[in-house]
């Protein structure tokens, strides 16, 4: 057997390979980027691009000692030398935060809303769309902490997902309040589970000292049941008057513009940085426990990374995750086009001749040409399964009139060309591939 992938990674393959799911298609995995490119740049977001390696100083400060991703999910790049190691990154928001720091983005217009996509590495126990490897699309905004700003970020992943053509998609909303509000509530927690620490598994013991709220993340069945027996109060109800405040407002916005949200008052989220509003995207197709996409506001990240205050809120989701939405709702999409012209000659003489009207077309469609010549059978065969929409073989008789015979392989008709009207018969076939497209 030839060597294989690790595991917990994909490949992304082209349209037509055999087995193709849609969440290893590459074209649709460019058509999720060029639709979030679409929505997210018509709100004003700029793209903006990090390394996919970073200190891991900055993962354990931004992402947070307590999370399971740091615990548990870093992968570690070790070369020569005693460098303490970088890591490859999990997630994206620690990286644009320490950009906006390193580069001086304050200087430009805020509220600063970014956009990225790109591939993210977590060592997780692999199951169906749970990868170590994984995409995301990611959204964030700095310098604000306007609840217009918490609901826009909202409406702009729903209005993503939408024009996806996903439709069974509820955004469960939830708040976590300020320092002040979690330090209440963590205190609450160390209360309630410290006359139980005896049955909570290690990593929840560690939780308790640490970061007791992690505890209600946790995936222990023993966690689990603990939590449900002792009835544990939702953070919402530790919420202080300005964050209550806050996420009233959120709301309101969310409700005038329709989006429709369930509150989920005990939302906890992965990862450290979080504070006030938090919320998850989750599908009906991909199982309970796989969120679409999260995100939330993380006013103190900057601070923590060891810059000056700048609030900000952002949100990612899984790309592969969306597309396996998309799969189990069976929306329809678009495969690459063709070839508008498959160009081959009958005889040896004649090959450069199709390769450079070929290379002349490219301006004005896609032309492909064959490297050998080939008996007209099979050029139509060939034509056919590279799905081109028309195919053209020259003979010497077409080469020493200048004209080239060309077939619609849809309808079946032929039609003479002058090599010289060319250019301008792809032009026609392109706009009219854009309108079949745009109608679709
Ligand atoms: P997250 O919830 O850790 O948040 O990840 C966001 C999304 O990435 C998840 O909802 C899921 O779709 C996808 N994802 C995460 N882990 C995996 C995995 N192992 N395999 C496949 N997909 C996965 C963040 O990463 C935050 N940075 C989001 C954010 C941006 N918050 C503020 N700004």
């Amino acid at each position: 057997m030839p060597l294989q992938r690790p595991k917990g990674t994909q490949d992304h393959l082209p349209d037509g390979s055999p087995k193709l799911s849609r969440d290893i298609q590459a074209s649709a995995f460019a058509h999720v980027q060029d639709v979030a490119r679409r929505v997210l740049e018509r709100s004003g977001a700029s793209f903006i691009a990090t390394p996919l390696f970073e200190e891991a100083e900055l993962v354990k400060r931004g992402v947070g000692g307590s999370t399971d991703i740091v615990r548990k999910e870093m992968f570690t790049v070790y070369y020569f030398g005693d460098h303490g190691g970088y890591v490859l990154r999990p997630e994206g928001t620690a990286s644009i935060v320490r950009a906006y720091l390193q580069n001086g983005l304050k200087q430009l217009p805020a509220p600063l809303k970014l956009w990225t996509h790109g591939p993210m590495f977590r060592a997780e126990n692999v199951q169906k769309l749970r990868l170590r490897q994984f995409h995301q699309v990611d959204y964030e905004v700095l310098g604000s902490t306007d609840p217009l700003v918490d609901a826009e970020a909202i409406w702009l992943m729903w209005e993503v997902v939408r024009e996806l053509g996903l439709t069974g998609v509820r955004v469960k909303l939830g708040s976590i309040g300020d320092p002040e509000d979690r330090e209440r509530y963590n205190a609450y927690l160390r209360g309630l589970f410290g006359a139980h620490a005896d049955r909570l598994s290690d990593d929840s013991k560690d939780r308790l000292e640490r970061n007791p709220m992690r505890i209600l993340d946790s995936k222990s069945a023993g966690d689990q049941a603990l939590l449900a027996e002792l009835g544990v109060k939702p953070m919402l109800d530790f919420l202080g008057e300005d964050a209550r405040a806050h996420f009233g407002a959120v709301q309101a916005y969310l409700r005038e513009w329709g989006v429709p949200f369930d509150l989920d008052p005990s939302i906890v989220r992965g990862l450290d940085y979080y504070r006030r509003t938090a919320w998850e995207l989750h599908h009906e197709g991909i199982g309970a426990k796989s969120a679409l996409g999260g995100g939330g506001r993380y006013d103190g990240l900057a601070e923590q990374l060891g810059g000056a205050a700048v609030p900000g809120i952002g949100w990612a989701f899984g790309i592969e995750r969306v597309l396996g939405a998309l799969e189990a709702e069976g929306v329809a999409f678009a495969q690459v086009d063709g070839p508008l012209l498959y160009l081959a000659a009958m005889d040896e003489a004649n090959v450069g001749l199709a390769a450079r009207l070929a290379l002349a077309g490219r301006s004005h469609g896609r032309v492909e040409f064959a490297y050998r010549a080939m008996k007209p059978g099979s050029v139509f065969r060939e034509a056919d399964r590279r799905r081109a929409r028309h195919a053209a073989v020259i003979g010497s008789d077409e080469a020493a009139r200048g004209v080239l015979n060309i077939k619609n392989l849809g309808t079946g008709e032929t039609r003479e060309v002058p090599v010289a009207d060319l250019n301008a018969f792809l032009d026609d076939l392109s706009q009219q591939a854009r309108g079949t497209r745009e109608q679709a």
